[in-house]
This record gives C-alpha cells, structure tokens and sequence, in this order.
C-alpha cells in the first residue's frame, strides 16, 4: 500500500513544492487549503487529492481529519499559516486571534483530530515552523510568537505522542522565495528592501528555495528514529 501525506496550505510555496515531491515519490497525497478555486487548481495540476478546509475553523478542520478514519494516515505536514507584518502599536484582539486561531490552535486541533489515523499506521508529523524564533525582527512578534508556539508544542507532543508510534518533529525554514512575501501587507519597495537586507545576513547570501525545504520535510518525516527535534533549514542564519 502507498504511504499517504496531507499537506496543509498545500496550494502554495513550500507546502505545493512538498506535494509535487510527495507525489514523484509515489506517495497518495492530499492537499488542503481555504480557498476552493485555489485549491483545486492547485491539486489538478499536481494530480492530487484536495479538501477546502479553513485552518481557523475547527469545524472544517474536524471533517478534514475525517477522511483518513479509516485508512489511517502516514505523514502529516502542518505548513498553513498566515503572516502579517505590523507594530504592536497597532494590534488588535482581533489579530492576535487571528493569528493563535490559524497559527496554533489549527495545527493542534489538526493534530488532535488525526491521531486515532496516525497511530494506526504510526505516522509522523512535520510542523512547520520559522527560523523567526530565534532572530528578533520588527514588526513580527505576533508571527514569531505563534510559530514560537509551534516549536514549543511540538516538543511535547513528541513525548506525549510517542507512546501511540507518532513522531512530531518541526521544520524551521529561514528566508524562503515564496508567494508569502506578497502577503504581508508591504508596498514592492519595502519588499525589495527586505529581500536585500535578509540576503546580505544570510551566510548562504540568498533565498532558499521552496523545494530545498521540501526534500527537508520529506526526510524528517521518514527518519524513523527522530522525534522531537527542530531541523533548521535557513542557508545557516541560525549558526551565526
Ligand atoms: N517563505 C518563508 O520565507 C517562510 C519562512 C519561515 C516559515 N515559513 C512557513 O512556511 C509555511 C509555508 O509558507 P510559504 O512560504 O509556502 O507561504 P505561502 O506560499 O503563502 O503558503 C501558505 C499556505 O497556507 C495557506 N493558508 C493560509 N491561511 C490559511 C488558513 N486559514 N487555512 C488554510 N490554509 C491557509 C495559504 O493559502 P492561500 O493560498 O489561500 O493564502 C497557502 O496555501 C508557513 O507555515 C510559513 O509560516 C515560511
């Protein structure tokens, strides 16, 4: 039987470049996202399976879960998330919901829903984190703060998981060419500028590519004796 993936966000960036590896590796893959023209354009061309589901609403979540029931699921990869930059100054209620809702508590209820299916084929997960946690940026703290998050549940989980043969492990990607750059709510100018500014800072001196993480995830949800660990993939920021 093939081993099956659900990828989250997997319409875009490094959860679309996952799929396509998933899929080359004959993997049965499912893709999921919030926008169902987005997500079925994305899965035809990928030739893969495709729920809509809003990982803000818990609902939607719990029915995406529902699919693997019965077969059971090999490989989880919590990669949607949103992203936003703005001051403290400027925070609402409503955006640290926002963010702790899609960021966090998703995942988690993700997590919660699919562990009768990852126990029965003792499946592995990758959450996706950010190299973010650890390097101080402006304009980012609830982004940091909930990826943060993720790290953090993600090394309990291990443990508390481990007795149900599920690993949990966190990717945690540094400057990554992707379409959620343009989603961040910057004018082209202070895109260019962080582009520039992060390039100059990263010992690699450029962008990683969404496939480079992609073959990241792939290997730490098959390496059967890992659990627990954050893998940096950010062409060496964290060392410095
Ligand atoms: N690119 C980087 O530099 C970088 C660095 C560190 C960490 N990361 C993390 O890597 C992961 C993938 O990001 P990416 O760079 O590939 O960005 P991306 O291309 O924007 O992909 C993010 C995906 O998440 C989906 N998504 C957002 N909110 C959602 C929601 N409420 N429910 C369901 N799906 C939702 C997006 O859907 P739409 O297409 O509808 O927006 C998209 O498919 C994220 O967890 C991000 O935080 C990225």
């Amino acid at each position: 039987m093939a081993k099956n993936i659900l990828i989250t966000g997997g319409n875009s960036g490094i959860g679309y470049a996952t799929a396509v590896l998933a899929k080359s590796r004959n993997y049965d893959v499912t893709i999921c996202g919030r926008d169902t023209e987005r997500v079925a354009s994305a899965a035809e061309k990928l030739g893969v399976r495709s729920v809509v589901a809003d990982m803000s609403d818990p609902g939607q979540i719990k029915a995406l879960a529902a699919y693997f029931n019965n077969d059971g699921l090999d490989g989880l990869v919590n990669n949607a998330a949103m992203a936003k930059f703005m001051s403290i100054k400027d925070h609402t209620l409503d955006d640290f919901d926002d963010f702790f809702n899609v960021n966090v508590r998703g995942p988690l209820l993700l997590i919660q829903a699919l562990i009768p299916a990852l126990a029965k084929r003792k499946g592995s997960i990758s959450n996706i984190s950010s190299a973010i946690t650890n390097n101080g940026l402006p304009n980012a703290s609830l982004y940091a703060a909930s990826k943060g998050a993720v790290d953090s549940f993600s090394r309990s989980l291990a443990v508390e998981l481990a007795a149900d043969g599920i690993r949990v492990n966190c990717i945690s990607p540094g400057a990554i060419d992707t379409p959620i750059i343009t989603k961040l709510g910057l004018s082209p100018e202070q895109i260019g500028e962080i582009k520039a500014h992060h390039e100059a800072s990263i010992p690699l001196r450029r962008y990683g590519l969404a496939d480079e993480v992609a073959h990241v995830i792939l290997s730490q949800l098959e390496a059967s004796y890992v659990t627990g660990s954050v893998w940096s993939v950010d062409g060496g920021v964290d060392a410095q």
